[in-house]
């Protein structure tokens, strides 16, 4: 029995519970089963499924299973709704947005308890962060709505949006891609996770009750083939998901070439460092919000401890006394830390994963859980980088801990993973840690804190976590389309290089064999073949004809000169203003070969202009194309800070053989990437003759390299290549599809359009978009104040 006198000697709480008896009243209510909510009302169940209470294993709800027809009715409603949404002013939308707003307010603990009941998280994170996240995320999305038009002046609406959401944040997850879809004019059909869609109901209800218009949100539930479903429907033209890199390669590979634009935010692995002079007990409670918040079942959960020798120890020590404190039980009891798995299928994996760890060699510190759908918090040590714990993904409350000696190794060590969400880095040497925040490949950093999330700051990945962000600026830009040009006739399929010995060597010279350029030297092709480039009157000179080891070759190289991205955008100018003057000097030179290879004079000298003047363009925009403060939490500076993206793959265009060349490549080398450019299949004399004015324009070797050959062969390869980050392909509409389809290996992001489309010497050629293209946003989260 608790009295004054155990309670003083034990310091236990006492029992909290929630009361969780409207929710349950909501649940009975529907006891016959949900349908789905379509064009503003819900259907009458279907064949449906059960939903369960993790922590009980009662079954709270029944659920329909959505079928092709039941997804094609919400799209369609989806349809019939967006002119008139989009056509509303953005004040007005605003409004709708504020209501959402409200209304997810008014009904905050009611969405708390039955997200609880639901999904199994303690009723303190439902209460205090998911739900006040999700108020949040409507109330920032109707400011954009208020100012799309100012902010965005050229920007319009997708049409309809098809979303696919996991379990671990129900509401929140739907909150991060229904708020700005609608802010920009979009409609949606949103499919919530099977074991997790009664927020998502209950929201729908909230959406009718705020008098938003029908047919704006359409949810329709059920499992993996109801989103099957959805994002392969031919109407739907923006796909979003968060769920596991392995169904994010199913949806890159499933809409391959159907022109839909897609977000992707998948897995992680993220690391935790820990620096000798970190403030270690905070970075204890660090830890705790890392990975047992929300039973670890977080995409950027920091799942891998990496400490410092000195400090390992005592870290360790710190750690288990502050993990053999942790509640672990009843969601609904207000004093419990850790809930209970999603789901018994889910505690299987994390069994089964910590069951091979263990056999390993792993070793378990675990805290207590009960009976049921629960898994302990666990400490693991014994592991090595390549151990499966530190490797895969788990998605439960599971920690691995490697020590590590400098700051060097932790960064090899940290960004020795597929994945590239999130870091948390603790040191209070603020040079330190935002040097490291640099260093690692993740999309999110938070430097001195963990796990803090804001509509204001974009959220997502680098590498196999996936492409695109989700709040901020760029997570609105996400759900907007910039007009894509269309073009009359599209870019012609060329005719296969042919490499058989043709007549004699065009214009008599001893070689005219423009060779590959790797590493910033010249190279035979790997094949030992070359092919004649065709002008007006027939051969005008040979080019090698670049295989597969050439491109990865060429990889190898574009990956040595790393250095590129370190330089400072006013170092990388200065080389861009170089590069322009070597070429300017040699103008007539270029244009006289574009008039060989069939420009007619005029034309050849407008190419040529133009392409120089879009070299000072991107040289000027080196230094200036940068970043912002965002004004998130309270004491925090959230720094947005563009990066390059690392190795991009540049696939050019036929037509415009120089000026192609010039748009694609410059930009992306003025943000820092390096380049393997395949130039255009029929005219890549162009390029090749710039492989001189690059060597006497101080560009390091390595950051443009070129292969010419077949643009498809090529081009498959630098999509299928690992070590490839980005592919830029401008070609036929067939060469699209497959150049994403062969993306999905690494998942690595894809501008795909037809060659033709664009109008190259017009404001078509340049701009900020291509400098979009060419960075991803990583966000820094840096804590001010005692
Ligand atoms: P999942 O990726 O299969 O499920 C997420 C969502 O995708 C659900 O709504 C599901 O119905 C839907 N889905 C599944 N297959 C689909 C398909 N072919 N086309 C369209 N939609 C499809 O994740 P799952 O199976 O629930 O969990 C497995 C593992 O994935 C977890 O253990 C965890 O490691 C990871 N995961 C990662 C998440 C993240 O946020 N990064 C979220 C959920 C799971």
């Amino acid at each position: 029995m608790n009295n004054v006198m155990t309670i003083l000697s034990t310091l236990d709480y006492g029992p909290a519970p929630e009361d969780s008896r409207i929710v349950r009243e909501w649940l009975e209510k529907h006891r016959a089963g949900f349908g789905h909510f379509i064009d503003g009302a819900f259907t009458e169940p279907g064949e449906t499924f059960a939903v369960t209470n993790p922590a009980t294993g009662e079954i709270i709800a029944n659920v329909t299973q959505g079928t092709a027809g039941d997804v094609d009715r919400a799209v369609r409603a989806a349809r019939a709704a967006q002119p008139r949404w989009a056509g509303l002013d953005g004040h007005e939308r605003a409004r709708h947005l504020y209501a959402l707003a409200r209304h997810v307010q008014q009904h905050a603990r009611f969405l708390a308890v039955l997200e609880t009941i639901d999904n199994g998280k303690p009723i303190r994170e439902s209460r205090d962060i998911d739900v006040p996240l999700v108020a949040r995320h409507f109330y920032h999305h109707a400011g954009w709505a208020e100012i799309l038009a100012d902010e965005f002046p050229a920007a319009r609406p997708h049409g309809v949006c098809g979303q696919v959401i996991p379990w671990n944040f129900p509401l929140l997850m739907l909150a991060w891609k229904v708020a700005p879809a609608l802010a920009a004019g979009n409609t949606v059909v949103l499919k919530p996770a099977e074991y997790t869609p009664l927020t998502a109901l209950a929201f729908a209800e909230i959406a009718r009750e705020a008098g938003l218009p029908a047919g704006v949100i359409n949810i329709v539930t059920g499992d993996g083939r109801t989103g099957g479903e959805v994002t392969g429907h031919p109407d739907v033209d923006k796909v979003a998901f968060t769920g596991s890199t392995e169904v994010g390669r199913i949806m890159r590979r499933q809409i391959a070439g159907s022109g839909k634009a897609l977000t992707l935010e998948l897995g992680g692995k993220s690391p935790f460092i820990v620096f000798a002079d970190a403030d270690l007990d905070a970075a204890v409670e660090g830890v705790v919000d890392s990975i047992w918040f929300n039973q670890g079942q977080v995409c950027c959960a920091g799942s891998r401890i990496l400490v410092a020798e000195a400090v390992a120890p005592r870290f360790e020590t710190l750690l288990r006394r502050r993990l053999e404190k942790l509640i672990t039980g009843d969601p609904l009891e207000k004093s419990t830390d850790v809930g209970a798995v999603v789901h018994p299928v889910q505690l299987e994996r994390i069994r089964q994963l910590v069951a091979k760890g263990v056999a390993e060699g792993a070793v378990l510190y675990q805290g207590s859980a009960p009976e049921g759908c629960f898994f302990p918090p666990t400490l693991v040590t014994n592991v090595h980088p390549a151990s499966i714990l530190c490797a895969e993904e788990i998605f439960g409350p599971v920690v691995t801990l490697t020590p590590f000696r400098t700051p060097d190794d932790a960064v090899a060590l940290a960004n020795n993973t597929r994945y590239g969400l999130a870091a948390s880095i603790w040191s209070e040497n603020i040079s330190l840690a935002t040097d490291v925040a640099a260093k690692v490949k993740a999309g999110v950093v938070w430097v001195n804190c963990a796990n803090i999330f804001d509509a204001g700051a974009g959220f997502g990945g680098y590498r196999e976590s996936g492409f695109g962000r989700e709040g901020g600026r760029e997570g609105m830009a996400a759900y907007l389309a910039v007009a894509s040009p269309q073009a009359k006739v599209p870019e012609p399929a060329p005719p296969a290089p042919d490499a058989l010995p043709s007549g004699p060597v065009p214009g008599g010279a001893i070689d005219r064999t423009a060779k590959l350029y790797v590493g910033g030297k010249q190279a035979r092709p790997d094949s030992g073949y070359s092919f004649p480039v065709l002008g007006p009157k027939g051969p005008v000179g040979l080019a090698g004809l670049g295989n597969r080891k050439d491109v990865r070759n060429a990889v190898e190289a574009a990956h040595k000169a790393g250095g590129w991205g370190a330089q400072t955008g006013h170092n990388r100018a200065q080389v861009l203003y170089y590069l322009a003057e070597n070429l300017s000097a040699r103008a007539a030179e270029f244009a006289a070969r574009l008039v060989g290879l069939g420009a007619a004079k005029d034309a050849a000298r407008l190419e040529v202009e133009t392409a120089l003047r879009r070299i000072f363009w991107y040289a000027a925009q080196a230094d200036k194309f940068d970043g912002a403060v965002h004004a998130t939490k309270s004491a925090h500076v959230t720094l947005a800070m563009n990066e390059p993206i690392g190795v991009v793959g540049i696939a050019c265009p036929a037509a415009f053989p120089l000026l192609g060349f010039v748009s694609l490549v410059l930009p992306a080398i003025a943000m820092g990437n390096r380049v393997v450019a395949i130039p255009s299949q029929a005219h890549p004399l162009a390029a090749t003759d710039l492989y001189q004015v690059m060597d006497t324009s101080d560009l390091p070797g390595g950051v443009v390299n070129i292969v010419t050959g077949e643009r498809d062969v090529l081009a498959k390869t630098l999509a299928e290549h690992d070590d490839v980050d980005a592919v830029w392909y401008f070609g036929t509409a067939e060469g699209g599809r497959m150049v994403e389809t062969a993306s999905a290996g690494n998942l690595k992001q894809t501008w795909t359009e037809d060659g033709a489309a664009r109008d190259w010497l017009g404001g078509g050629g340049q701009g900020r978009l291509f400098l979009t293209r060419a960075t991803q946003v990583k966000n820094i989260w840096i804590p001010y104040g005692e």
